[in-house]
């Protein structure tokens, strides 16, 4: 890739359109599930190389447990076998993985696959991927808030420790802001992922499924990001802008 471009800092991936990719081929949904954690292994690895130091992928929302039980495990399946062998490659990748979602009610074992990653991972420093799990922003800002509201309870802090940058170090990772979001499979729509660090984000919606946003997608992506004039609210112009 073009040396000169700017690599966003932290990119959100909402990975949109995996059963339609499938039943367009005539195949069941959930092997758009299985190939997309081919395309998410190449993304990490291309991330990790062009410079992408912190990336947010949705793979299960709060919601998505309303789905059908079949597919919900298969899922389910499909994150215990990744994070246990598929993922195995982001140890030599130097590549950190935390999560973002709530526990409840995922299964002990989708529990103790995450656990354990996480565990192997920590002490890496290259890109931290952020995987959003049983994750919903508005469950992130409910649960920050009951923490917040425990910990004043408590006389651990006052109103005025409350300030901006408390509140992100308090959602479920303290992670930089957003710089851009891209949502495969042509839908517009934010459905509920990280709405508060998406707050400045450039937004990108390719029409390709998942399945097929490979690292040829992700650069065609980062040349739009490019093009871009952020001025987050002030009138920062084209050589100041980050
Ligand atoms: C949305 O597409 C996709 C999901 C709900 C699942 C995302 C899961 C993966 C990419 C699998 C691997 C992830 C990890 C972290 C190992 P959809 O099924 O809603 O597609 P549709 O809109 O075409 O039905």
């Amino acid at each position: 890739m073009n040396e000169e471009l700017k690599i966003p800092n932290h990119v959100g991936i909402i990975m949109d359109g995996n059963g339609r990719w499938a039943t367009e081929r005539g195949m069941v949904r959930t092997m758009g599930h299985k190939t997309a954690v081919n395309t998410l292994k190449g993304l990490c690895t291309h991330m990790a190389d062009v410079g992408v130091k912190y990336a947010s992928l949705y793979a299960f929302s709060t919601e998505n447990f309303k789905r059908d039980k079949s597919e919900v495990d298969y899922l389910m399946n499909l994150f215990i076998s990744s994070f246990k062998k598929e993922f195995k490659f982001l140890l030599e990748r130097n590549v950190r993985v935390v999560f973002s979602g709530r526990r409840e009610p995922l299964p002990e074992k989708v529990l103790e696959a995450m656990d354990e990653i996480v565990e192997d991972t920590k002490n890496n420093t290259n890109l931290t991927l952020n995987i959003c799990l049983n994750y919903g922003s508005h469950a992130e800002i409910t649960d920050m808030t009951k923490k917040l509201c425990e910990l004043y309870k408590n006389g651990e802090i006052n109103l005025e420790d409350i300030t901006d940058e408390y509140i992100q170090k308090n959602m479920y990772q303290d992670l930089p802001p957003l710089d851009f979001v891209i949502r495969t499979s042509g839908e517009l729509r934010l459905s509920n992922f990280m709405m508060y660090q998406a707050s400045y984000a450039e937004f990108y919606f390719p029409k390709v499924y998942f399945p097929d946003f490979n690292e040829e997608e992700f650069d065609k992506a980062i040349l739009e990001f490019n093009k871009r004039n952020r001025r987050f609210g002030g009138i920062k112009n084209e050589k100041e802008n980050n």
